[in-house]
């Protein structure tokens, strides 16, 4: 089973993507395989002109349809998220999140959009028929600082409510992961049945 971490935002230096990596280490190593998709660097033109074909749009698509759980993040533009992410994830499929979990997250420059995931990203997860879109966390970018002197440091309040949702998003991923063990082992111990004793009634 993998995790699939997707940067939504056209920038290299980017917010968001470094709360992104902050969620990546705090899995990291708990028995998941650790995927990474930077929109930014699909190929502009086939993400506009929604090419189906191009390779690079192929290999994404085919990133999102393998993973277990899905960690989304992006800037807050225009009081919503980023349209190099809306046109990407208008190119998966109408079902693309089925049976995912997934955990919004975003930046913004002021706490006046904190509410941009859920009005406008959740919707977009929720009819791409994710499993469970958990809580999704916006910090500002007063809480979110880099340096490479300091590396990343973060508001208290933005670190803790990271980790909790670090912490749920590997609950959840093990609780799916038992129950399809589950599943298989009774499957394979279930006695296989001979045609000729199934009777059908009319
Ligand atoms: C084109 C553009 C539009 C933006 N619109 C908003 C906005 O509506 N609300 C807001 O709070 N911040 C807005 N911002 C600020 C960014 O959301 C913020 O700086 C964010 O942390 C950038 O994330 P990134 O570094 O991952 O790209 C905007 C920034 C840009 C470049």
């Amino acid at each position: 089973m993998s995790i699939l971490f997707i940067a939504g935002s056209p920038t290299v230096a980017s917010r968001s993507a470094r709360l992104l990596d902050f969620i990546a280490e705090h899995v990291r190593g708990r028995g998941y395989d650790i995927n990474r998709l930077n929109v930014r660097d699909l190929p502009a033109q086939a993400l506009l002109h929604a090419d189906f074909s191009d390779d690079a749009i192929h290999a994404a698509q085919k990133k999102v349809a393998e993973a277990s759980a899905v960690v989304i993040a992006t800037p807050v533009y225009k009081a919503a998220y980023s349209g190099v992410l809306k046109v990407f994830l208008d190119l998966l499929p109408q079902a693309g999140l089925s049976g995912k979990l997934v955990l919004p997250l975003a930046t913004g420059g002021s706490p006046a959009h904190m509410l941009a995931l859920d009005y406008a990203l959740r919707p977009v997860l929720t009819s791409l028929s994710a499993r469970q879109v958990f809580p999704g966390i916006y910090a500002t970018d007063e809480q979110v600082e880099w340096s490479s002197e300091h590396g990343l440091q973060l508001a208290d309040d933005v670190e803790q409510r990271l980790q909790q949702s670090s912490q749920r998003l590997l609950d959840s991923l093990d609780a799916l992961r038992a129950d399809q063990q589950r599943l298989n082992s009774s499957f394979k111990q279930a006695a296989p049945v001979p045609f000729s004793t199934v009777r059908c009634s009319v």
